[in-house]
């Protein structure tokens, strides 16, 4: 039974408005389901649920509605990519009526307070929660780098429950953010090389359907960047539904201690552990490649690409001109700071607040899909009914350059 402040009590009472009010009781039943007994702060949030594809017209009266009663945020919050390039979606083809009920989501969310950020990397927008701080992100790959990467604390929210954490200013205090419910119970010992984006979203893959939903704690890495985090931690939160990871000699709990120097007990460790060990990446690429030869459509940027992304693509496109269409999907802001002269004289589009897998790309008629990144291979068969090939970016630069996978 949750322990309800004054303060929580007259929302829950509808003091504070109808909206605070469905709020409320969103936390309320989502606490009494974990039996969480009280609520916590939260500072941030980031809400998904934006892209009026997988919202439809039931999603948009909802928010419209919440909206409409009033409700607004009280911590700064972010929004996921949304279905179109705000600004630039008649260029992508995108029907005009589809463009209107987004934009009209996008108007809810706005009226709410919340920023149209539309990017899945909140974290490189200016949404950068500290190592500890308790937040209420929705979208699976950030939660995974929120919490792995920069040590903050986040469950893995729905759309609805984070906007409602934002909305109050708190959610119930269970799952991850509770410091017993954060120790691993899966060794990851990684035995083969990673060299590329790819290879991190392969074992990505790979890890996150052995691991479920349990905590993996990897050792044998070697380097890793934070776009090599994010890549994998995006491909394990969806192959699987990993929320938590922890690299040994990389991640913030566990970046001066390995198992070697500290007993498991200094560490972030569970009693329970079992090990998995991985020699070769070659079950995730097989799983995630199809026979496709002809590439529709090349998509990089899953999640949405770094600054440092867009130099090495710019880099391999300097001077070249591409057959197939190429998409590299990105953050408004990410785009403003980046030079995209030489990527765009190519003929590549860079796409800002949407990507592969939530913009409407079965109506623009693609049917092959060339990526990357682990996460979009993994959905785009089911999400946009495309046939994929998963490789590394130069693969991908190379295959829209010659419209064919080579
Ligand atoms: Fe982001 Fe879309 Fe990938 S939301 S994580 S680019 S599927």
């Amino acid at each position: 039974m949750i322990d309800l402040t004054k303060e929580e009590q007259s929302m829950l009472d509808g003091e504070e408005g109808e909206g605070v009010r469905r709020a409320m009781e969103i936390l309320l039943a989502l606490g009494k389901i974990y039996d969480a007994e009280r609520f916590i702060p939260v500072s941030r949030a980031q809400v998904a649920g934006v892209s009026y594809k997988n919202l439809g017209d039931a999603g948009l009266g909802f928010l419209e509605d919440w909206a409409g009663k009033g409700a607004r945020v009280r911590v700064p919050t972010t929004l996921n990519p949304a279905g179109i390039d705000i600004e630039n979606w008649k260029k992508l083809g995108i029907s005009e009526e589809f463009a209107e009920k987004q934009i009209r989501v996008i108007e809810a969310y706005k009226r709410m307070g919340i920023q149209p950020s539309c990017t899945c990397t909140p974290y490189l927008a200016g949404n950068i929660p500290k190592q500890g701080e308790h937040v209420a992100w929705s979208e699976s790959s950030a939660v995974s780098y929120a919490n792995s990467v920069l040590g903050a604390r986040t469950n893995r929210e729905g759309g609805p429950s984070a906007l409602a954490a934002a909305i109050t200013g708190r959610t119930p205090e269970y799952g991850l953010h509770l410091d017993e419910n954060r120790k691993a119970n899966l060794l990851v010992d990684v035995g083969c090389e990673l060299k590329s984006i790819a290879d991190f979203g392969a074992l990505g893959y790979i890890v996150g359907k052995e691991a479920g939903n349990s905590i993996p704690y990897f050792r044998g890495m070697g380097k890793a960047d934070s776009d090599s985090l994010k890549s994998m931690g995006a491909a394990m939160a969806a192959s699987g539904a990993v929320a938590l990871y922890y690299v040994e000699g990389i991640t913030p709990e566990v970046k001066f201690n390995s198992l070697r120097s500290f007993s498991a007990a200094k560490l972030p460790i569970g009693t329970t552990t079992e090990t998995l060990t991985i020699e070769t990446l070659h079950e995730g690429y097989e799983a995630l490649n199809s026979n496709a030869a002809e590439i529709d459509l090349v998509a990089i940027g899953c999640p949405h690409a770094s600054l440092n992304e867009l130099k090495r693509i710019s880099r391999l496109l300097d001077g070249k001109k591409i057959k197939s269409e190429l998409w590299i999907t990105t953050s408004r802001r990410t785009m403003a700071a980046a030079d995209i002269k030489k990527i765009e004289s190519s003929g590549a589009k860079v796409v800002a607040d949407t990507c592969m897998i939530v913009a409407p790309v079965e109506e623009l008629g693609f049917k092959t899909m060339a990526t990357n990144a682990g996460k979009a291979a993994f959905y785009a068969p089911s999400h946009c009914g495309m046939k994929v090939r998963f490789g590394t970016l130069e693969q991908c630069i190379n295959s829209a350059i010659e419209g064919r996978w080579s």
